[in-house]
């Protein structure tokens, strides 16, 4: 559905009271002759804005409402506000049964945070002001009701407070692994085995390493979103990529059997080194992390005329089925795997995604609660590949 350009609108007269806004005082002429009224304004504005009459009736609904409630301001005028808006709150209750600043019967201003659900069912987060304006007894005489679309500004807000969470956590873990170890052989009371001290240091070294990688993954993060990421692209072998990912990894999981099986014709394609890593280091280490149980994880590839396919296949927790499109959503992580089992940001994926895009290709999972994941992702092959 195409939404109507709020200059559609123009020569609409918002009052449906009829009043000849057009010819009122106010209208203004610029230098170029435009008449500026104030039907204009309120069709223009982009804030949605209705008006009320004594009884609670809606007089005026202007486009931006239209747009945001997905109702036509011919089929709501003269219909009571509440039978309209049905405002509700995040748990489904009525706000207009309940919170009603209409119904306080004093003249003020007055803000209400609610969801309107559309007919098309999706639900809009709006930011509501009310101006009302009572008689000396307290009747209502009139109102003014001004509407904000607040998703955006709710969903900036919970990216920002989810980031904190999962990021102090996730810092938390190795920061306080690093003082504990490095605290213990600080001791001056204590002498240590050169076995122990080794370990230790070792133990330092990979929760540093960890930390690294945590920092990186957030600076990729947010050049992804300030659609800062180019790529260095060259000839490359992804075979040859893969089991230099898989060795690497291996080297700190002991507790798992790594597989890569290529075809041997599997083409070069032209791509980014050090994206693809990050690609296939986030896959192969998401398989081994969520098969607790150890097992094998399998990379492989083939191709097709335009294409070539990599795939990273375990035989973990698996994902269910209304959760597998959404874990490559920022900071998505499933319930099954968001305990303290399964360290993570929930970034790893979303990455991923973002730099097969970057590529011009695509990532997908087929996966069964509880019998394991298999991970594509494909790039187009280079012309002459
Ligand atoms: N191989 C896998 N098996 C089961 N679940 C997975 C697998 N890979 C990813 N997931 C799910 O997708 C979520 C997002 O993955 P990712 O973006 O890499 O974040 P993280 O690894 O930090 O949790 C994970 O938290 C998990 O729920
Ligand atoms: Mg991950």
């Amino acid at each position: 559905m195409t939404s109507p350009s709020p200059y559609d609108a123009i020569d609409r007269d918002p009052v449906s009271s009829g009043n000849e806004t057009d010819e009122s005082p106010q209208s203004q002429a610029d230098s170029h002759g435009l008449q500026i009224t104030e039907a204009m304004a309120v069709n223009l504005s982009a804030d949605g804005l209705m008006a009320l009459d004594d009884q609670y009736r809606i007089r005026l609904f202007n486009p931006a409402m239209e747009r945001l409630t997905g109702l036509k301001s011919q089929d709501v005028c003269g219909l009571v506000c509440s039978d309209v808006l049905h405002l509700k709150d995040g748990h489904d209750a009525s706000l207009c049964d309940t919170i009603c600043p209409l119904a306080g019967k004093h003249t003020g201003s007055y803000d209400v945070e609610g969801i309107i659900v559309r007919p098309d069912k999706k639900k809009v987060d709006v930011d509501l002001n009310f101006s009302v304006l009572c008689s000396e007894d307290g009747g209502l005489e009139a109102a003014i009701v001004n509407v904000r679309d607040a998703g955006s500004l709710r969903q900036a807000d919970h990216i920002h407070s989810t980031l904190l969470a999962s990021v102090s956590h996730e810092l938390q873990t190795p920061i306080s692994i690093i003082k504990a170890y490095a605290n213990t052989l600080a001791r001056a009371d204590a002498k240590w085995s050169e076995d122990t001290i080794r370990d230790k240091l070792l133990a330092i070294e990979e929760e540093s390493d960890r930390l690294s990688r945590l920092v990186s993954r957030l600076m990729f993060t947010s050049r992804l979103s300030a659609g800062a990421v180019s790529l260095n692209l060259m000839l490359i072998d992804l075979p040859k990529q893969a089991r230099r990912v898989a060795t690497r990894l291996a080297e700190v999981d002991k507790s798992h059997e790594i597989s890569v099986r290529f075809p041997d014709d599997f083409p070069p394609i032209m791509g980014d080194p050090e994206t693809l890593d990050e690609v296939l280091t986030n896959l192969i280490e998401n398989a081994l992390k969520f098969s607790p149980e150890r097992g094998t994880v399998t990379v492989g590839g083939w191709t097709s005329e335009t294409d070539v396919y990599v795939t990273v296949g375990d035989h973990g927790i698996g994902i269910a089925e209304g959760n597998q499109e959404k874990v490559f959503e920022r900071f998505y992580r499933a319930s099954e795997s968001s305990t303290g089992a399964f360290p993570g940001t929930g970034l790893g994926l979303y990455i991923c995604r973002n730099l097969v895009h970057a590529h011009g290709g695509e990532i997908w999972v087929a996966s069964k609660q509880g019998a394991g994941s298999r991970f594509t992702f494909s790039l187009p092959r280079t012309t002459d590949g």
